[in-house]
């Protein structure tokens, strides 16, 4: 019988070939005008699921993107793979910082992958990622070795929160019962450091709304003696931490789960070079909340963070203007525990106090979601260790995550199940920045690390 090696040497240029024309499709979530291009590509998905050898292929309309849908049984009596993972893909701006264009995947060899990456957006985040596990099942299923059953529930609304998938998972549960959900949109630590990624932080994301006067004032005939609101929600975002870097939110902390040391020191170990980190991001210094180590602070720590703000006059030049409204939007990763909605509740009541004199706030909640820790002592967690000791040639570290994939929560909520998170990117890929790459050694070793998933987690099952 063939073996999954094998199979990759003789396919690899098809493998590439294909998650090239997948990536060629501009599928962007968040931008309308490009929703064309989101039905197209999940249309491409479902034909790819076809051509692995499902049997059961369905687009599943939705309020907003259609989620692709597709099984294979091969005993109702044998243990079930849910395979989740998004088409969808985030906004590629800035354009003019990509070395390439973001739709045209192009192949470069850089320092963390000699053997060449793929360039594209969407490369790592999601599409070559969840392809990886397409890949995997059709070698199993042509080559007869698909040893459990297999269900793809792959979505396009990922970027943007997960809207409709939370109401087709609810509505569904008999459709997706599974014994394991297993996920590629994480990374690990480094190509000869594999790791598991075993938490994902929760997210409350809101907007930010400051008005001061009812119109744009001539800053040298009104400055001084009305209300800046620029100034205004700079000065009220600055006072959200502390001179600790502690957020100053009442009650934020309250649910945070501490450490025990044991697991501090446990963590700890994980290979982690401060001054390389540094260096790949040009800063002389990390910074952070006191008393935590960076790994700590990106992962078990909560945090708040603008991801962007604006009014006024932004175009070339000066001009001399008090603007009526400044805005941010804010992102608020959460450790388990912490609950989003009450998470979002703590800040608007917050915010909304310390609004001085002379302004109106309002804020208005995006989206959002809980966090995950997936346990190690499971059967789950056991197959997945295995199959990268099996292809890596080394046990792979469990490390938690500081991204989110809200999603993950309402899985285990609405459908009993567990999570595995395997990922196969490094924080290097520039996922959601521009220059957003897939390294082709890791394309390959995710297909080759999946099928093992599934030979020891049916076998561990029985
Ligand atoms: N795949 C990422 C999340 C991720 C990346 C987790 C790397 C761990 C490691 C996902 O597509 C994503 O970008 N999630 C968003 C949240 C979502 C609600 C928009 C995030 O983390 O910002
Ligand atoms: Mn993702
Ligand atoms: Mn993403």
């Amino acid at each position: 019988m063939q073996n999954i090696q094998e199979y990759i040497a003789q396919n690899k240029e098809r493998f590439i070939d294909e998650l090239f024309e997948l990536l060629k499709i501009p599928s962007i979530s968040a931008d309308s005008a490009f929703s064309q291009d989101v039905i197209n590509t999940a249309e491409a998905v479902r034909l790819s699921l076809m051509e692995a050898g499902c049997d059961i292929v369905e687009i599943c309309e939705t309020d907003g993107y259609p989620i692709v849908y597709g099984e294979k049984t091969i005993d109702k009596n044998l243990p079930t793979v849910l395979v989740y993972g998004h088409y969808d893909v985030q906004p590629p701006d800035p354009l003019d910082l990509w070395d390439s264009p973001p739709f045209e995947p192009t192949i470069k060899k850089i320092p963390q992958h000699p053997d060449g990456a793929i360039f594209a957006r969407g490369a790592c985040d999601d599409k070559g990622q969840f392809y990886m596990h397409v890949k995997a099942v059709e070698f199993m299923i042509k080559t007869n070795q698909l040893p459990c059953n297999v269900k793809f529930m792959i979505e396009g609304e990922e970027e943007v929160g997960s809207k409709s998938l939370s109401a087709f998972v609810a509505d569904n549960q008999e459709k997706l019962a599974n014994g394991i959900i297993l996920i590629s949109d994480t990374g690990m630590i480094a190509n000869d450091v594999p790791s598991i990624t075993t938490g994902l932080r929760g997210l409350s994301y809101v907007e930010v709304e400051v008005t001061g006067p009812n119109r744009d004032l001539h800053s040298g005939l009104y400055g001084g003696a009305v209300a800046n609101p620029i100034n205004v929600l700079t000065k009220m975002i600055a006072s959200l931490h502390d001179e600790n870097n502690h957020i100053t939110i009442p009650g934020f902390y309250d649910k945070v789960e501490e450490l025990t040391n044991e697991e501090r020191v446990e963590m700890a170990k994980a290979p982690f070079n401060l001054e390389d980190y540094q260096k790949a991001l040009e800063i002389e210094s990390v910074y952070g909340e006191k008393g935590y180590t960076t790994n700590e602070r990106n992962s078990i720590r909560p945090t708040l963070d603008v991801n962007g703000i604006w009014g006024g006059y932004i175009g070339e030049g000066a001009k001399t203007v008090i603007a009526s409204k400044a805005y941010a939007k804010i992102s608020m990763r959460l450790v388990p525990h912490q609950d989003w909605k009450e998470i979002t509740r703590l800040f608007t009541e917050h915010f909304e106090s310390i609004t001085p004199k002379g302004v109106k706030v309002k804020v208005t909640p995006h989206h959002g979601g809980q966090g995950y820790v997936t346990p190690i002592d499971t059967v789950g967690y056991r197959a997945a260790s295995k199959a990268y000791e099996t292809a890596f040639g080394k046990k792979p570290i469990p490390q938690r995550s500081g991204g989110s994939i809200p999603i993950v929560s309402l899985f285990e909520k609405e459908l009993g199940s567990k999570t595995i998170l395997m990922g196969f990117g490094l924080d290097s890929d520039a996922i959601h920045s521009p220059n957003e790459h897939f390294g082709i050694w890791n394309y390959l070793k995710g297909i080759e690390t999946i099928p093992y998933f599934y030979q020891y987690f049916t076998e561990m099952s029985s």
